[in-house]
């Protein structure tokens, strides 16, 4: 039974950046959770296997795959589903090798960013207590790589994804707009007078590529980047802040 889970967040790519607290609960870990093929991509399970192994742990590894969402479903219907099955399969996995003790989970960037690990773990029969130690995400790679602030003085900043974007357009009195999960470009639906962009790919990794300016001056440079960038690389992640004024 899994009574207490740890999820650790793991940064964006690099694996410098696993917190000091990240590596001491790797250590303490009797189990960690490892997502095994699925839509884990080769490079990113390695990556994670990487930074297990330089923290010192000697957890031991309970492997689960990733179910397939159903397509037929209707979106919340098809996503809860699925997350009850992701559960199943931690448990299952957990169940498989039997070790007591915390068992800890490496999330990608921060666990309250854009995942849904929290949920799923909610999930869980067992009802574990759940520790969240914090990890560097895609925006705080961002800004950093182009070593800007994410807000302007007393400014708000909004986060969104690529698809609320692209079905929303800018949103109605946005200064600084952050998106994430955009697999098309959904900038070239904006009118790019007055905007800038700060985009990044692979942020935190040594594959790491950037490109700033007026929206308008490098809408297609980027769109050319990523689809070059992606195509070497079989997959991409891209993150990008954009900045009115
Ligand atoms: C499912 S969300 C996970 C976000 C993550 N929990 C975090 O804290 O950044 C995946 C999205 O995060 C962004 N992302 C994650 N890693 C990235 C990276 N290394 N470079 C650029 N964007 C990244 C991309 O927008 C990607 O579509």
């Amino acid at each position: 039974m899994i009574r207490d889970l740890w999820l650790v967040g793991i940064g964006t790519g690099s694996p410098s950046h696993l917190t000091l607290e990240g590596v001491q609960a790797l250590r303490e870990a009797a189990v960690v959770l490892m997502p095994h093929k699925g839509d884990e991509k080769d490079a990113l399970a390695a990556l994670r296997r990487r930074i297990l192994e330089a923290s010192g742990s000697l957890a031991r590894v309970a492997p689960f795959d990733y179910p397939e969402r159903d397509p037929a479903l209707p979106y919340a219907e098809r996503v809860a589903l699925w997350h009850d099955e992701i559960a199943r399969r931690w448990k299952a996995a957990h169940d498989a090798v039997g070790a007591p003790g915390p068992v800890a989970l490496m999330v990608w960037g921060d666990p309250s960013l854009y995942d849904s690990t929290l949920r799923i773990a909610a999930r869980l029969p067992s009802k574990p207590r759940v520790r969240v130690v914090p990890g560097i995400t895609a925006i705080q790679a961002l800004t950093a790589a182009h070593a800007i602030p994410l807000n302007t003085i007393n400014g708000e900043v909004r986060i969104t994804t690529g698809r609320r974007l692209r079905d929303g357009g800018w949103p109605e009195g946005a200064e600084t707009l952050v998106v994430m999960l955009d697999g098309e470009c959904s900038f070239r639906g904006l009118d790019p007078e007055g905007l800038t962009i700060w985009w990044g790919a692979y942020l935190g990794s040594g594959d790491q590529i950037l490109c700033m300016g007026p929206l308008a001056e490098v809408s297609d440079e980027i769109a050319r980047m990523r689809a070059e960038a992606r195509e070497r690389h079989g997959w991409i992640m891209d993150t990008y802040l954009l900045r009115r004024g």
